[in-house]
């Protein structure tokens, strides 16, 4: 057995006190995986009384001095799961520009300067692995980096949040509104105290800038993704996709097309979405993550598991503990970023997509001739148009209508255009629609 490879654990919260437990309960086949023991040289937290009491590793272990730690000569790994921007972005440049291996879950810190991170390793040689920032315990990021690098991948659609998975799941099981359903969630501890990352989409469009990256060969950040959160879907709004044979999910779509020039481009956006009952995603229920995706060989891909929580996460990071602990024994290591095809990021206007619109209209001649020639003028076509009685016996009418693909900006200058028509009551839905119907 060679000597020990030796571990600075940055962040002993949540995900870091499971990833202490495992490899304590581990060690041995670790140890035996690997081809040398793993050994925590250090743990860095920002209060060191915080109770740690039923943790299996030495009190001493712990500090403040993160800096101090990852400086270390006898550190080899630095495993990152303390969050946010900084420190942890001068941290890991830091410890990847001195040579050692980065395991990190932090996914804000990925999309929003992963190529700082990306350049540091290749300057120092070591490696970069962060499997836990998409999806928490789902194989997902080393298929798309290693797997599919035979294969080109062309869409990629996921719930890569499970809060507001577990929101609108609840709302379409019980008809609840959004604050209903978020008050379930925080008290089932889904959602945390500030819920602003989850429901307003941040956290989904950090993972699908990562997806991106890797599915397509291009740096995506934070700031290329449309993102559109959870808190405007209403009750009305789920029931009409109820109505349709349908259910509302937030989806991250990452897909390949091409500009007005037939160059190719990428688009990648975060926003709630009707999608058909039948749909593999639909079946996500809970707080559950799953991930679709689309390569040209290799066809339809479907990863599904717990995207949060500890000991899920902290199996993901394990799992790149590993990998890259066996690449420093070998003296190798793996691949680095691959962003050769630095493919454009189109803007959400030219993004193809489908609505679903209701109206409560004005139930006399010449209504659906009016309604339809706003939609004819934006050179959106209507794929289909159902019309029924409103509920407020006031004989006004209400009409459902589906459209075809069109460019998101003729479909939103749709709706805008119809909320100013005198026949339209109101405009009481509009839903982007993915999967087909
Ligand atoms: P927690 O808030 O539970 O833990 C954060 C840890 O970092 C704590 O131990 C805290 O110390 C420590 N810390 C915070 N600031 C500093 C600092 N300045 N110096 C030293 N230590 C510091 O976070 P989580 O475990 O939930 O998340 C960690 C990472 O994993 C994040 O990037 C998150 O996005 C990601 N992640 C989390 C998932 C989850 O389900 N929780 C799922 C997927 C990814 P102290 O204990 O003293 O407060
Ligand atoms: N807040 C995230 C979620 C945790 O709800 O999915 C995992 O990144």
């Amino acid at each position: 057995m060679k000597s020990p490879v030796r571990l600075a654990l940055l962040g002993c919260g949540t995900v870091g006190a499971e990833v202490v437990r495992l490899l304590h309960e581990q060690s041995a086949d670790l140890a035996a995986r690997i081809g040398a023991p793993l050994e925590i040289a250090g743990i860095a937290v920002r209060r060191i009384g915080r109770h740690r009491g039923d943790l299996p590793v030495d009190p001493a272990l712990f500090t403040t001095d993160a800096l101090g730690l990852i400086k270390r000569d006898d550190v080899d790994v630095v495993v990152e799961v303390v969050g946010g921007l900084e420190p942890a972005r001068s941290w890991l440049v830091e410890a990847l520009r001195a040579g050692k291996s980065v395991v990190t879950a932090n996914k804000a810190l990925l999309a929003e300067d992963g190529g700082a991170l990306h350049d540091a390793a290749a300057e120092g040689g070591g490696d970069l692995y962060y499997e836990a920032s998409v999806a928490g315990a789902i194989p997902l990021l080393r298929p798309l980096r290693e797997s599919l690098h035979g294969d080109r991948v062309t869409r990629v659609t996921g719930i890569v949040n499970g809060t507001t998975n577990f929101i609108l799941s609840a709302m379409h099981a019980t008809g609840a509104g959004f604050a209903e359903a978020l008050e379930e969630a925080t008290e089932l501890g889904y959602a945390e105290a500030d819920p602003t990352a989850d429901v307003e989409g941040f956290d989904a469009a950090a993972k699908a800038a990562i997806l991106a990256s890797l599915a397509f060969h291009t740096r995506v950040g934070a700031a290329d993704v449309h993102r559109e959160g959870i808190t405007e879907v209403t009750a009305a709004d789920v029931a009409s996709a109820k109505a349709m044979g349908c259910t509302i999910k937030l989806l991250c779509i990452a897909a390949r097309g091409a500009d007005a020039a037939g160059r190719e481009t990428i688009s990648v956006r975060v926003h709630p979405a009707m999608i058909p009952l039948t749909h593999p995603l639909a079946s996500v229920g809970d707080a559950f993550n799953a991930v679709f995706v689309e390569a040209e060989a290799a066809g339809e891909l479907m990863f599904y598991g717990r995207g949060a929580g500890g000991a899920p996460t902290a199996s993901a990071v394990l799992g790149d503990v590993v990998a890259v602990a066996r690449n420093r024994l070998a003296g190798v290591r793996a691949a680095s970023e691959s962003a050769y095809a630095a493919l454009p990021v189109r803007p959400m206007g030219e993004a193809l997509t489908r609505y679903h619109i209701s109206l409560d209209v004005a139930d006399r001649p010449g209504v659906l001739e009016a309604v339809a020639g706003v939609f004819a003028r934006h050179d959106v076509s209507i794929a289909t148009v159902r019309q029924g009685p409103s509920g407020g016996g006031n004989g006004d009418a209400v009409l459902v209508i589906v459209t075809h693909v069109a460019p998101d900006a003729a479909l939103a200058a749709t709706v805008r255009e119809l909320h100013g028509l005198d026949i339209v009551r109101s405009v009481a839905s509009v839903l982007r629609v993915e999967g087909g119907l």
